[in-house]
């Protein structure tokens, strides 16, 4: 683990409780540090616009499969932007959003109103869900907080139906991410495709520099700044310096239970 990443992981938690307690205004639904597929743009709706470059890693992290008429389940939805987006334009059945932060669970019920999408606590290593619910289970910058990512694998081939997709995107030190591979290789899961995406996220990271700075500038008092920036990954951060050295890589795979 980066000595960033062990200092960083209380700090992030007191980013969530900030932001839940912070963001009257709703500006900050997603958490991620987004993607960007060369010169390809995303259609996407006017208010939607705003959050383009994390909208458009959902995107990517969902177009290995259709996701229309199926029941989805996004493990660490933050707060919901990643759900709400797959329930308005990619036509699934139902999408439930889970997530351990209760307090971005509570804003996710209190701010989304839209067909098939609902919230509930939870916690990815004891999902509260009976087996072979799900058609796919998405989870996106998430896992690298989980203790016993075995116990996560595990939760979602339980909870997926046969023949579900589990769709999957995070980071991970450069030296852990041959043990992230064997983790999801020994899932029982198959995987059906892999890709390092960390070129795709560190020019996301450029394009959404200056939003992300006004945004801190306007929520964060003075004292929480660097911290907000570095949970943010702004360029000047240790997080941004460490994906563009290839000492921190981004991975995205798509798995099928058999
Ligand atoms: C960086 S945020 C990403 C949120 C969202 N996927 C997005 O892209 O906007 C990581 C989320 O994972 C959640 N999380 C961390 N550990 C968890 C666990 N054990 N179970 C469920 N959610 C967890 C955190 O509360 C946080 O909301």
């Amino acid at each position: 683990m980066l000595v960033a990443e062990k200092l960083l992981n209380p700090f992030m938690k007191v980013c969530y409780w900030y932001i839940s307690k912070w963001d009257r205004d709703a500006e900050v639904v997603f958490l991620n540090y987004g993607y960007v597929d060369g010169e390809k743009k995303l259609n996407l709706s006017k208010a939607d616009e705003i959050n383009r470059y994390p909208i458009q890693l959902y995107h990517h992290v969902t177009s290995a499969v259709s996701l229309k008429g199926l029941d989805i389940l996004e493990v660490g939805c933050g707060r919901g932007g990643g759900a709400s987006y797959i329930a308005r334009y990619l036509e699934p059945k139902s999408v439930i959003g889970v997530d351990i932060c209760e307090g971005a669970i509570k804003f996710c019920k209190r701010h989304y109103s839209v067909k098939g999408l609902c919230f509930s606590h939870g916690d990815a290593l004891n999902l509260p869900f009976t087996n072979n619910s799900f058609d796919v289970v998405i989870n996106v910058e998430s896992s690298h907080r989980y203790v016993r990512m075995n116990r996560f694998l595990q939760e979602v081939h339980d909870v997926l139906r046969p023949g579900g997709y589990f769709l999957f995107a995070d980071f991970r030190p450069r030296n852990a991410i041959d043990s992230l591979r064997e983790q999801l290789n020994d899932s029982g899961l198959r995987i059906m495709k892999e890709q390092k995406i960390t070129s795709n996220v560190i020019k996301a990271l450029n394009s959404d520099h200056e939003r992300k700075s006004d945004l801190i500038r306007k929520l964060a008092p003075r004292f929480m700044r660097k911290l907000a920036k570095e949970f943010a990954g702004t360029k000047e951060t240790e997080l941004y310096k460490s994906f563009a050295t290839g000492k921190r890589e981004y991975l995205y795979v798509a798995l099928q239970k058999a």
